[in-house]
């Protein structure tokens, strides 16, 4: 599978849990995982729905390690703020107890938009 239907594919079942989510808040009337919800559905949903969208229109057939290391980065920096902001969120947890997975998350979704940009910077493309 292309690394652009494999962002695609996890975008869309971040979009799926955060919609589940949102529809919990809204019916229970308990919006407090609203943050949680928020970053589910922009770093887990929209962001990885932009890579899939930026490696199929300026990175076809882009080789090497990179492209592999920067889809890791992102969906695990997604997934581990996406479980953080939840656990914060329903008062399992502290900031200072949680700080390291958000804290790495948070990283880690930095460090893969730093390598997408390197990415697209080097690429050889006519677009
Ligand atoms: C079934 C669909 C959805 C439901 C039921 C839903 C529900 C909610 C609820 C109840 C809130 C809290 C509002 C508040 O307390 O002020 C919220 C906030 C938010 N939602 Fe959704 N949502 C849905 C879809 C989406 C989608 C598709 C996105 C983005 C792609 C999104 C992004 C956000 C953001 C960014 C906030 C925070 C807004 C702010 O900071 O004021 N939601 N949503
Ligand atoms: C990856 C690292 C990120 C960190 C550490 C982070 C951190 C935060 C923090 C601390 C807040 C305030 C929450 C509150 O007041 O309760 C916030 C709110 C928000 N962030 Fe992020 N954010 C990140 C990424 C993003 C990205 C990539 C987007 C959009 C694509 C985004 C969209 C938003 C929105 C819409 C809100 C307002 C929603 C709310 O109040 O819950 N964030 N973020």
């Amino acid at each position: 599978m292309g690394i652009d239907r494999k962002f695609l594919l996890c975008g869309l079942m971040f979009a799926i849990a955060g919609l589940c989510l949102g529809i919990y808040m809204a019916a229970s009337r308990n919006h407090s995982e609203m943050p949680a919800h928020a970053h589910i559905m922009l770093v887990g949903f929209v962001f990885s729905f932009i890579y899939a969208t930026i490696h199929r229109l300026w990175l076809p057939g882009i080789t090497g390690k990179l492209k592999s290391i920067q889809f890791l980065l992102h969906q695990l920096g997604a997934l581990s703020l996406a479980i953080g902001l939840l656990l914060l969120f329903s008062g399992h947890g502290n900031e200072d107890s949680l700080a390291p997975l958000l804290g790495t998350g948070a990283i880690c979704v930095l460090l893969a938009m730093l390598a997408m940009t390197w990415m697209v910077a080097r690429a050889r493309t006519t677009t």
